[in-house]
């Protein structure tokens, strides 16, 4: 029978089935250094209250210490028989310092040194987070800048709609991931709130300070119930929310980059340092960067439902179910990102075919809504415009022509409010520049919109 550090009441070995079964090792043990950090903490505070002496307190941070540096020059032994990484650091402990590593325990449960642990360890991992995004907005606005005055087709249903600035285009995904980025921001904060002392679920009796263990660690708030602290997961389940929405708005360029990559768009190319090859078709160039990310999103997506469902029927308090929030956890937090910091690095890789582009804002009837507009202009309520022009797209489809193909006299046939000065309020950049409103395409906002981006990253 191995020596467990719970087996006081046991008198049979654990099966070697059952040991596997619920060892956690295998991925917890990418917490050792917050469960560590924690431990030193935990120990300061219990010899500051009195419940370990000043020597004990220094004995076991030194033996921590040693514990730490076994663990990072790969010296360490894990076993399954030992469950979990902070099984594997207590007992290890009592080997490097002997009896006085059983003190180390004291007022504290695995169920709020676990909770302790994966709030420390999202904790820095949001910080990186927030940090990768502000990268990946900074990419965003400096090529929206750079492509200025590139105008292509703007889509709704995926069918040609109105002309847009490549850089405005380019704008909607900075204001995508800048939300994104206040969402970690804000969810930091429930993050960053310190469980421990709270022990197996009731408290405890020892007159331990968790304050003083708030403040070692640097936790700018303590939980209020012991109860709810090694109870809940919802920061993580917060953190996995935001990471979904990233996610889906890193799938929607992506799924733009590989449509706008292939022959038919052709608006882009992405450079051989970001795509793959074929083992058979020597021709393929494969978007596979934005493919894989857009796939990878499905994972994301699946991990919040994994701890969603794993939390919705558990009663209180802790729960061994509980243990599953990890590797959905962890996946999550990497797939993430190495995908924030992926496209970070692939955007100033892409080329952009603005001749391409703007050949294709000539087709499709891009100025259908500008000619209503110009009817406006002249006195013409829009909905009755509309229809004028609904009627004169239909001739021109009919006959294989674009609104501005037509003649002068066929167009003057749909409404003779219609002169020549219609031609030159049909031209791209004039339809681009007339939109001034607000938030519009015209360059004037976008340029301003960039600026304020600029702004806003160099004071973040
Ligand atoms: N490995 C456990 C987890 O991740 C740690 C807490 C175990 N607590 C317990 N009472 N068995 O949740």
């Amino acid at each position: 029978m191995s020596e467990k550090l719970w087996d006081g009441r046991f008198t049979e070995g654990t099966d070697k089935l059952v040991e596997r079964f619920t060892s956690s090792i295998d991925y917890d043990r990418k917490l050792y250094a917050y469960d560590i950090e924690g431990s030193i903490a935990h120990c300061t505070m219990l010899a500051k209250v009195g419940v370990l002496t000043d020597e004990e307190r220094d004995t076991l941070i030194r033996g921590l210490e040693q514990v730490r540096g076994e663990i990072e020059a790969g010296e360490f032994r894990y076993t399954d028989s030992l469950e979990d990484i902070h099984m594997h650091i207590e007992s290890r402990l009592a080997e490097v310092v002997g009896r006085v590593a059983q003190k180390l325990h004291t007022a504290r449960s695995r169920n709020d040194q676990v909770a302790l642990d994966i709030r420390m360890y999202l904790r820095a991992e949001t910080r990186y987070v927030i940090s990768a995004l502000r990268s990946l907005r900074k990419a965003l606005a400096d090529l929206a800048e750079k492509q200025m005055g590139v105008i292509l087709p703007g889509y709704t249903h995926t069918q040609r709609a109105q002309p847009v600035l490549l850089s405005h285009h380019l704008m909607a995904y900075y204001e995508m991931f800048t939300r994104d980025m206040a969402r970690f921001e804000d969810c930091l904060k429930r993050i960053n709130v310190m469980p421990l002392g709270s022990a197996a679920l009731a408290g405890t009796t020892y007159p331990i300070d968790r304050h003083h263990t708030a403040e070692l660690l640097d936790f700018p708030e303590v939980s209020a119930n012991s109860m709810d602290s090694v109870a809940d997961r919802d920061f993580a389940v917060e953190f996995m929310a935001g990471a979904s929405l990233c996610m889906v708005h890193l799938s929607r360029i992506s799924e733009e980059f590989i449509l706008w990559s292939t022959s038919e768009f052709a608006f882009i190319e992405i450079s051989d340092a970001f795509t793959t090859g074929s083992s058979i078709m020597p021709q393929k160039k494969n978007p596979d960067v934005c493919e894989l990310v857009r796939g990878k999103t499905g994972r994301v997506l699946g991990d919040l439902m994994a701890l969603l469902t794993l939390m919705k029927s558990l009663p209180m308090a802790y729960n061994r179910d509980m243990q599953e929030d990890k590797e959905p956890l962890f996946d999550a937090v990497d797939t993430l990102k190495m995908c924030v910091d992926v496209y970070a690095r692939m955007l100033p890789h892409v080329r952009f075919r603005a001749d391409v582009m703007e050949k294709a804002t000539a087709t499709g009837f891009l100025n259908a809504t500008d000619m209503a507009d110009y009817l406006v202009t002249k006195g013409m309520p829009f909905r009755q415009a509309h229809g004028v022009v609904g009627r004169a797209v239909s001739v021109a489809l009919s006959q294989g022509k674009e609104l501005h193909e037509l003649s002068l006299e066929a167009l003057r046939g749909f409404s003779d409010l219609i002169s020549d000065d219609l031609f030159a309020f049909l031209t791209t950049e004039q339809m681009v520049n007339r939109r001034r409103s607000f938030g519009g395409t015209a360059s004037e906002n976008v340029g301003q919109a960039i600026a304020a981006a600029h702004k806003a990253l160099e004071g973040e």
